[in-house]
């Protein structure tokens, strides 16, 4: 693997047990942790351990009316959600509208403006806008180090180009005072496991920060190495921090949810607050352990053991001197 633009590194990791399938912390809220955005549910790849291209509802791309009435609420009761702008979908094929989700939330001084990408539409056009956009953070899924690896997973991307366009961002902002932390993500799954290592180094040697996760089986579609043995089940942290909203409005009932089939209701006709408090009847039952009045998904679904993601920042660069995070819960 060519090895032009390195540079020295040390790894480091955080805490030992951070990657733990059991969490601490998790608690009622008021209002969702975490709120998943869906910009668009169209995408340009299917990945192999995604259930995008296998969506039943239609797809389509969010109004911005949509966008501004739920980040208008979020502004009002809890401006330190953390906004996700993604669900399904990869929403670099809709650059205007995600620039101008951006800077409305950004105006309504949001503390958390967070982006997934597969990264294969960032280019030239893109760099600077979004890097001067407000985001917080920005998390590429690339999965992979080689050509063979990456094309088996990221099934239609062109490796090169993503990391071409992810390398230069990644240069752009870390010759930057202030911008997006940017973190490369690898999901962690039997086609791509031989290679975390050396992709880790890889991407550290960049000065990126590295997001390692386990593989979720999106409510049970997909195949998991997931395994936790039942006695040790705990509250599934989808349910109690976050809360997704589709491009139309659906709210389903957790990311498991992805077809909305559960859904709680829309929010173009109640609040997010109304439908999270929809939803607490099942956060109760997650919380006190009453596991068996659950929904019929969540007694096949193993999407609550995934256990919070790895992180590792390079030991140089923009992102070198952060704390380890003390996370307990899993990320979106
Ligand atoms: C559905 S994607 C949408 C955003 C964008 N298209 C992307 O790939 O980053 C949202 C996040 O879910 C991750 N993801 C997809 N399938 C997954 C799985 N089976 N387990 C864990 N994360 C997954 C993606 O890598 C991404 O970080
Ligand atoms: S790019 Fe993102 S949304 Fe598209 S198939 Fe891959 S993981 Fe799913
Ligand atoms: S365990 Fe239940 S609440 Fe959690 S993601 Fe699966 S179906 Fe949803």
């Amino acid at each position: 693997m060519p090895n032009d633009c390195s540079h020295p590194f040390e790894k480091s990791a955080t805490a030992p047990d951070a990657y733990a399938p059991v969490y601490d912390g998790l608690q009622e809220r008021p209002f969702p942790r975490q709120l998943g955005m869906e910009v668009t549910a169209f995408c340009n790849l299917h990945c192999a351990m995604c259930h995008n291209a296998t969506l039943k509802r239609p797809k389509g791309r969010m109004p911005f009316e949509l966008f501004r009435r739920c980040v208008d609420e979020v502004a009002e009761l809890s401006p330190s959600t953390e906004v996700w702008l993604s669900f399904n979908g990869e929403p670099l094929l809709e650059p205007e509208l995600l620039l101008r989700m951006l800077a409305y939330a950004k105006s309504l001084r949001l503390t958390s403006l967070n982006l997934n990408s597969n990264g294969t539409r960032l280019d030239d056009t893109l760099v600077e806008p979004l890097l001067a956009s407000g985001l917080d953070l920005v998390v590429f899924g690339i999965d992979g180090l080689t050509s063979e690896t990456y094309s088996r997973v990221r099934l239609g991307g062109d490796r090169d180009c993503v990391y071409a366009n992810v390398e230069r961002f990644l240069a752009l902002r870390l010759a930057c005072a202030t911008g997006p932390e940017i973190m490369v993500q690898f999901i962690e799954m039997e086609e791509n496991a031989h290679e975390r290592e050396a992709f880790v180094d890889y991407w550290l040697s960049r000065g990126a920060i590295l997001k390692v996760r386990r593989k979720l089986s999106w409510g049970g579609r997909m195949n998991t190495a997931l395994a936790v043995p039942p006695e040790r089940r705990t509250a599934c942290p989808w349910s109690v921090n976050l809360m997704h909203v589709c491009w139309d409005g659906t709210v389903p009932r957790c990311c498991g949810d992805t077809d909305g089939t559960e859904a709680v209701g829309n929010v173009w006709h109640e609040s997010l607050s109304t439908l999270w408090r929809r939803m607490a009847p099942n956060r109760a039952a997650q919380l006190d352990g009453r596991f068996d009045q659950l929904p019929a998904r969540c007694a096949t679904c193993r999407d609550w053991m995934v256990g919070v993601s790895e992180k590792i920042r390079p030991t140089w660069g923009a992102f070198s001197d952060q704390p380890a995070p003390a996370e307990s819960v899993a990320e979106w």
